[in-house]
């Protein structure tokens, strides 16, 4: 048994360990380590009080993927359901003929199987610097709203903080049955523009299982993950022969074959079938952490780095 998650998992990592010991499935793991960082209040790039668009409104994405069958489901720019994970792994269990469900039919499907809806999504802690960035662009603090029509084109390239580009959850797990699963959940970029659909929910960018070879997720920028395909990647390296290290590694170097005025950094945790794990990073100083069936405890792992900004 093996749990792999993003540093920010820690708050999941002991109930996720209790479910896989206890003999849940990797998929039960992933739901409930991913649930409790989207609760997380503290925690502003995934679920509840995470940083929102432009207009002040929190959008999630999650998604999930069975290594055993591929079978995956996934969620976008949902509003109002903090347990993105959780209605994830419903697209795929309620066995609609679909893979990703995004916007107002997201929330839909939510409302009719029942999903935890939260009336409120942010403090006031987090609107108020939402706020604040709209009065840094100009915008009176006062009624910090933008009416409806006020072009987003430009006041959303100038709205972008680096700072809090792409944090994001990630949880990967082995359970005793020798199954993997991965789950990836977010609010994506502070302040972009509505609909604004990151790498997260898409399968095979953000987010990749195969019982057969591995599993990948990303964290970080994730228009790069999306160009690059870069969970399917590793797995996909993984399939060619490569070892856990170097599919990772070569993944990782394919994201400098990308050009374009938005590339930042990019980090990435995958394991293989033996329950070898790795983390990379582009920037240094980053941790992941991971907990096996023996270990009382995770135990936190610097990420290796591998630098992909070519400019
Ligand atoms: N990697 C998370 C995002 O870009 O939304």
């Amino acid at each position: 048994m093996l749990i792999v998650a993003s540093h920010n998992g820690a708050i999941g990592m002991r109930p996720a360990m209790a479910a896989l010991r206890d003999g849940a499935s990797a998929m039960d793991a992933v739901e409930v380590g991913t649930r409790l960082v989207e609760a997380n209040p503290d925690e502003h790039s995934v679920g509840y009080n995470g940083y929102p668009n432009i207009l002040g409104e929190l959008e999630l994405d999650a998604s999930i993927m069975d290594g055993r069958t591929l079978d995956s489901g996934a969620v976008a720019a949902m509003r109002g359901f903090p347990y993105a994970i959780s209605v994830a792994r419903q697209v795929m269990e309620r066995k609609l003929p679909h893979v990703l469900l995004a916007g107002e039919g997201a929330e839909r499907f939510a409302r009719e199987i029942g999903a935890e809806a939260w009336g409120e999504m942010l403090s006031d802690e987090v609107r108020q610097l939402w706020r604040g960035r709209l009065t840094t662009l100009g915008t009176d603090q006062a009624d910090a709203t933008l009416p409806e029509g006020t072009p987003l084109l430009d006041l959303v390239k100038v709205a972008t903080d680096p700072e809090r580009v792409g944090s994001t959850v990630n949880f990967l797990a082995i359970d005793s049955a020798g199954d993997i699963c991965s789950g990836v959940s977010t609010s994506g970029w502070a302040w972009k523009y509505p609909g604004r659909i990151g790498d997260s929910p898409i399968i095979g960018a953000g987010n990749y299982a195969d019982n057969r070879y591995g599993a990948c997720c990303c964290t970080g920028m994730g228009e790069m993950a999306i160009r690059a395909g870069t969970a399917r990647s590793v797995v996909l390296y993984l399939k060619m022969g490569m070892t856990l290290a170097e599919a990772a590694h070569t993944a990782m170097r394919d994201l400098r074959d990308l050009g374009g005025d938005y590339i930042g950094h990019m980090n990435l945790i995958a394991l293989d079938r033996h329950g070898e794990h790795i983390g990379l990073s582009s920037e240094a100083g980053r941790a992941y952490i991971y907990q096996t069936g023996e270990m009382e405890a995770h135990q936190g792992v610097e990420r290796e780095v591998v630098p992909i900004l070519t400019r």
